[in-house]
C-alpha cells in the first residue's frame, strides 16, 4: 500500500464535478495581499472509492481499546460504552449552539449541573468547573486558582511547589507555568512519599503540594491524613491529581483526605474516549475557600431555572471557550447514569481485582519493585532480563507489539529502573488478562532463549522500530517535505 494519498494521485481520476460557486467574486488581494493563493491547489486527485480505501486500510493500522487491552498505565484506557456515544450524538445535544438563549438548553445546563454535582458527591470536593479540556488543563486550573488563593490574601512569599519524584510531568510543567519553582520531595523505600523529606522541605515559601493518589507507583499515599495535615499547617494547599481516581471511585475521596482542589479526567475514570490527544474534559472541583477563584460561568440552580453565572469577581477567568467539552461531558454523564453509584464503586473494585491478578501471575517471570497490594495499576521491570540477556524493557515493549497489544507505559515513574507500568482497566475479563500474561510469560521465556528475537522485535507490524526521538524533534508532516527525505 502507498504511503501517502499523494502517491495515489493521478490526473483527472476524480470526476466528482463541483458547480461553480454562484455568488459573486470578491476582490481579496488587499485583505489577503500576498497569501492570496495564485494558482492551483495541489491537492491528490483521487476518485471516491480509491480515497475511501486509502483511509479506512490506515483505521486499521491504528490501535484502540475497541481492538483490545490496552495496559497504558496512568492512561486508565478503558472501554468506552458505546450508549454514552449514542448520547452525545442526540441531535438535541449534538446541534445545540453555544450562543442559544438560555430557555432553549435547559437540558444541556441539567446536565452539567447534575454532572458537577456527581462529581463533588464522588470526590467529596463542594464546588466543579467543567471548563478545563484535558487533566494537565485540569492542573493549570487548580495550580492558578491556589495562587490566587494565596495572592488575594496578601501571602505572596509563596513561591514554591512541591511534588514527589514520582509525579507525571504534567505536575511539575504545570507549577513552572503558572510560575512556581518546582522542589522534588523524595519517594521512600515503601515507593510512597517521604514524610521526613517532605517535613524538610515545606515552610512559608511552599504555596502546596501536588499528589496524585493512588501514586503512580500504584500505590495508595497512606500517610495521606498526616501530609495533609503537615501542609496546611505550614499554609500550603493540596492539588490532587485525580488521573488516579479509577482506582477508589465509592471507596475513598480527596476531600475527605484534606485536598483543597482536585482535577478528574473524564477521558480515564468516566468512560469517555481519549480520541488521540482531544478533546477530553479535565473539570476541576474545590472545597469551598477556593471556589471563589473557580472559572466563570459557573452553572448554577435558581428555583427550577438553570443559569450560567458570570458574578464572581475574584474568578481567575475563563479557561476555555465556552463551557469546556459538551460532548465529552454528557458521555461522561451517560457513564455515570448508566453504571450509578453502586456499579461506579465496582468498576474501582475490579480495576484493583484485575491490576492484583495480573501482577501475582507475573510474579517470577518479572521483577516487581514493590511487591504489595497495588491499586489499579503496578510496576515490573526488566531488570533481570537485562542483566542476564540485554533484553531491555523497550524491547518487551516492541515484542508486545507482535502479540497484538498496545505496550503497557514504559520507562515511568522515573524512580525505577527499566519500569514497565501496566493497567489492566475493570472492563478487560478474566481470559483477555489470561491472554495478557501469557504473551508477557512467553516473551520472557524468549527474552532467555532466544534474545535476539526480542531485541529485533516488532517484526509483524507495518513499520519495525522508529527513530522515536527524530520524529518528536524533526517531525515531517508535510507531503512536500516527506518526499525530501
Ligand atoms: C498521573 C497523571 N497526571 C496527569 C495526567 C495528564 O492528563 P491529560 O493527559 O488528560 O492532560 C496524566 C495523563 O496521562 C497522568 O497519568
Amino acid at each position: 500500500m502507498s504511503r501517502l494519498i499523494f502517491e495515489k494521485s493521478r490526473p483527472a481520476s476524480n470526476k466528482m464535478n463541483i458547480p461553480p460557486a454562484e455568488v459573486g467574486q470578491v476582490d481579496m488581494t488587499e485583505t489577503i495581499g500576498e497569501y492570496l493563493r495564485q494558482g492551483e491547489l495541489p491537492l491528490p486527485d483521487v476518485n471516491e472509492v480509491e480515497t475511501v480505501r486509502h483511509f479506512t486500510a490506515l483505521s486499521k493500522r491504528a490501535y484502540g481499546v475497541d481492538d483490545g487491552l490496552y495496559p497504558l498505565g496512568s492512561c486508565t484506557m478503558k472501554y468506552n460504552p458505546k450508549i454514552d456515544e449514542w448520547a452525545a450524538r442526540l441531535p438535541g445535544l449534538a446541534g445545540l449552539h453555544p450562543y442559544q438563549p438560555l430557555e432553549t438548553v435547559q437540558g444541556a445546563l441539567q446536565i452539567m449541573y447534575e454532572t458537577s454535582q456527581w462529581l463533588c458527591e464522588i470526590t467529596g470536593m463542594d464546588e466543579f468547573s467543567l471548563q478545563p479540556a484535558a487533566g494537565a488543563h485540569g492542573e493549570l486550573t487548580g495550580v492558578m486558582m491556589i495562587k490566587a488563593y494565596h495572592t488575594q490574601r496578601g501571602d505572596t512569599g509563596r513561591t514554591t511547589m512541591l511534588v514527589p519524584d514520582s509525579a507525571h510531568g504534567t505536575n511539575p510543567a504545570t507549577a513552572h507555568v503558572v510560575g512556581y519553582k518546582v522542589e522534588e520531595v523524595k519517594s521512600d523505600a515503601r515507593g510512597l512519599v517521604d514524610l521526613e523529606d517532605l517535613k524538610s522541605k515545606l515552610g512559608p515559601h511552599v504555596a502546596g503540594l501536588m499528589l496524585t493518589n493512588p501514586n503512580t507507583l500504584g500505590l495508595f499515599e497512606e500517610d495521606i491524613l498526616e501530609m495533609s495535615q503537615l501542609v496546611h499547617d505550614s499554609g500550603g494547599l493540596l492539588y490532587y491529581d485525580g488521573a488516579n481516581l479509577n482506582a477508589i471511585v465509592g471507596v475513598a475521596r480527596p476531600g475527605d483526605m484534606g485536598f483543597d482542589v482536585v482535577h478528574v479526567n473524564l477521558h480515564k475514570t468516566f468512560g469517555t474516549p481519549h480520541g488521540g490527544g482531544g478533546p477530553g474534559s479535565g473539570p476541576v472541583g474545590v472545597k469551598k475557600h477556593l471556589a471563589p477563584y473557580l472559572p466563570v460561568p459557573r452553572v448554577e440552580k435558581n428555583a427550577d431555572q438553570y443559569v450560567f453565572n458570570y458574578d464572581y469577581p475574584q474568578s481567575i477567568g475563563k479557561v476555555k471557550e465556552f463551557y469546556g467539552n459538551f460532548g465529552v461531558v454528557v458521555k461522561a454523564y451517560t457513564y455515570m447514569r448508566a453504571l450509578g453509584g453502586a456499579g461506579l464503586k465496582e468498576a474501582s473494585q475490579h480495576a484493583v481485582l484485575n491490576a492484583n491478578y495480573v501482577k501475582t501471575n507475573l510474579q517470577g517471570t518479572y521483577h516487581i519493585p514493590f511487591d504489595r497490594l497495588c491499586k489499579h495499576e503496578f510496576i515490573v521491570t526488566a531488570k533481570e532480563q537485562m542483566d542476564s540477556s540485554k533484553v531491555s524493557t523497550l524491547d518487551i515493549a516492541k515484542s508486545l507489539l507482535d502479540y497484538g497489544y498496545h505496550p503497557p507505559t514504559i520507562y515511568f515513574p522515573l524512580i525505577v529502573r527499566e519500569a514497565m507500568m501496566i493497567e489492566p482497566p475493570e472492563s478487560e475479563s478474566r481470559e483477555r488478562l489470561d491472554d495478557f500474561i501469557a504473551a508477557m510469560q512467553d516473551i520472557a521465556d524468549q527474552a532467555v532463549k532466544n534474545p535476539d528475537l526480542v531485541k529485533n522485535a516488532p517484526h509483524y507490524t507495518v513499520v519495525r522500530r522508529l527513530d522515536e526521538v527524530k520524529a518528536a524533534r524533526n517531525p515531517v508532516v508535510r507531503w512536500e517535505e516527506a518526499i525530501d527525505v
